[in-house]
C-alpha cells in the first residue's frame, strides 16, 4: 500500500497532485509520501511487537536527513556503513546507541569516529577488524561492543550483486570460524561480546533463506554459549523484498512470524535492519520526457532523469515501473525509455509497453525510494536532482536541486596551470 494514486487521471501523491509539484520543483525529482514511509515503518514494528528488537534502518538506501529523522522520531535506529553515515545519523538525531555499524573495510579514523560517539555496536568482518578495532578502543579509552558479522553460507535467491550470505561472497566471518573468533575477541581487553550479526542478501521474496539461516545462528549462539561467551543481540540484518512488478514478497508480519517460531522463547534482543521495505515503495522518481524517436521500427522515449540519477536498472537490470503522470487516451506503445547519459547503458526500461508519451510529459519512475537517490552521482556533470516529501496537502523540500556551482565546489586548478 503506497499512497501514489490517480484520481481524475492524474497521479496524485497524498494530497497533492503530481504535475503541481513538478511546476514548483522542477524536473527530474525524487518524491517521498510521508505516511507511506509513516506506515511501513508502523507495518514493520508492529510485527515485531512482543518480541525484543530494535528496528534500525539501513540508512544506505535513503540518508536524506528528512526521512532519518522521521524514523528516528519513531523510536528507530540505525544501520551503517560509513563515517559519512554515522555524521548523517547523528546529525538527524539519531540516538548514538541505536546505532550499528556493519562493513568490511572500516578505517582507523571511521571506528575511532564510532567509537567516540558511543554507538551500540559494530558489526566486525574480519580477524583483523577485530584486533584493529581492539587496538583503537583502547587507544581512545573505551570499550567496543562488538559481534562478528557471521557468513551463513545460505542462498537467498537473489539477484548475484545483492546476495551477501554465500561463502563466496566478501562479506563477514564464515560461520564455522566464527567461534574461534569470539574466543579471540573474548579475550581482548578493549572488546565487549555484544552480539552476533548476519545479513544474507536483499529484495528476498522467500521466507526460507530468513528462517534457514537463522536455525544456523541459534547453534551458534548455543555453541558460544557453551564456551562461556554469552550473547545478548541477535542481528538478522535486512533484506526483505517489495513488489517493483509481481513479485509477491513475505509481508513483514509473515516475516516476523516465521522468525518467532524459529527463535521460540528467548532472551535475547533482536536487531533488525530493514531498507528496501520500508523506503522502497515510498518514494518515486518523477521525469520530464524531452523527446521521442523512432529509429527502424524502434521507440525510444528520452527523458531528463538518467542512470546517474536512477542506477538500479542499469546496474541491475532492475525493473522499475514506469507509469504516465497524466493518463492519456493514446494507445500504448512498446518502447525504451532512455535517459541523456552519453552510454548504451543509460535506460530505466527495455521494449516496455507504455503509455504513448508527448515530449513535455511527465513520467513516474515507481518504488525509486530505496536505493535511488542514494546511489546517484554526477556523471556527466549532471547536478544530483531536488528531494521532496508530500505530508498531507503540503510538501517540503528536503534536499535542494544541486546547481552548476555545487558541482565544481572543491575543485581547484594550481597556479602552474593558471599562467598562459
Ligand atoms: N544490512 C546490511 C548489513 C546490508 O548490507 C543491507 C543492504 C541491509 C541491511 C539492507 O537491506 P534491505 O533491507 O534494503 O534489503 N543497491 C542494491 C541493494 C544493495 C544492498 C546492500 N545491503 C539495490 O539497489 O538493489
Amino acid at each position: 500500500m503506497h499512497h501514489f494514486q490517480y484520481t481524475q487521471n492524474v497521479l496524485w501523491c497524498e494530497e497533492i497532485p503530481v504535475p503541481e509539484l513538478a511546476r514548483k520543483v522542477g524536473t527530474p525529482f525524487y518524491l517521498y509520501s510521508h505516511a507511506t514511509l509513516t506506515q511501513h515503518f508502523r507495518a514493520f514494528e508492529r510485527a515485531f511487537a512482543g518480541m525484543k528488537h530494535l528496528t534500525c534502518f539501513s540508512m544506505k538506501v535513503n540518508s536524506n536527513l528528512a526521512v532519518l529523522r522521521l524514523f528516528a522520531l519513531k523510536g528507530g535506529g540505525v544501520d551503517i556503513v560509513s563515517g559519512g553515515e554515522l555524521y548523517r545519523a547523528l546529525t538527524a538525531g539519531v540516538e548514538p546507541e541505536k546505532i550499528v555499524y556493519s562493513g568490511v573495510g572500516k578505517g582507523i579514523e571511521e571506528l575511532e569516529y564510532a567509537l567516540k560517539s558511543d554507538i551500540l555496536m559494530f558489526n566486525v568482518e574480519s580477524n583483523q577488524e577485530i584486533v584493529k578495532l581492539n587496538e583503537v578502543a583502547g587507544r581512545v579509552g573505551k570499550k567496543a561492543r562488538m559481534a562478528i558479522r557471521v557468513n551463513p553460507d545460505v542462498n537467498p535467491k537473489t539477484h548475484p550483486y545483492i546476495s551477501t550470505g554465500l561463502k563466496e561472497n566478501k562479506f563477514g566471518i564464515n560461520i564455522n570460524d566464527a567461534p574461534e573468533q569470539y574466543t579471540l575477541a573474548a579475550g581482548m581487553k578493549n572488546l565487549k561480546i555484544g552480539g552476533v550479526s548476519c545479513h544474507i542478501g536483499s529484495q528476498l521474496t522467500h521466507v526460507s533463506p530468513f528462517v534457514d539461516t537463522l536455525g544456523r545462528m541459534k547453534k551458534l549462539i548455543a555453541s558460544l554459549e557453551e564456551t562461556g561467551i554469552n550473547i545478548g543481540y541477535l542481528n538478522l540484518g535486512g533484506g526483505l523484498g517489495i513488489t517493483y512488478d509481481r513479485e509477491e514478497p513475505p509481508h513483514p508480519r509473515e516475516y516476523a512470524k516465521a522468525v518467532k517460531e524459529e527463535l521460540g522463547t528467548t532472551d535475547l534482543t533482536l536487531i533488525l535492519e530493514p531498507g528496501r521495505v520500508i523506503a522502497g515503495n515510498a518514494g518515486i522518481l518523477v521525469t520530464k520526457v524531452l523527446y521521442t524517436k523512432n529509429n527502424h521500427d524502434k521507440i525510444f522515449i528520452i527523458v531528463d532523469a538518467a542512470m546517474n540519477d536512477l542506477l538500479r536498472p542499469s546496474l541491475y537490470n532492475a525493473y522499475h515501473a514506469i507509469q504516465p503522470v497524466n493518463i492519456s487516451t493514446r494507445d500504448n506503445v512498446k518502447a525504451d525509455i532512455v535517459g541523456p547519459i552519453c552510454e548504451s547503458g543509460d535506460f530505466f526500461a527495455k521494449e516496455r509497453e507504455v503509455s504513448s508519451f508527448e515530449p513535455g510529459e511527465l513520467m513516474a519512475i515507481m518504488s525509486a525510494g530505496a536505493y535511488g537517490f542514494s546511489m546517484s552521482s554526477n556523471y556527466n556533470s549532471r547536478p544530483r536532482v531536488a528531494e521532496v516529501m508530500v505530508k498531507g496537502d503540503r510538501f517540503y523540500i528536503i534536499r535542494a536541486r544541486e546547481t552548476y556551482e555545487d558541482m565544481v565546489r572543491g575543485e581547484e586548478i594550481p597556479d602552474f596551470l593558471m599562467s598562459a
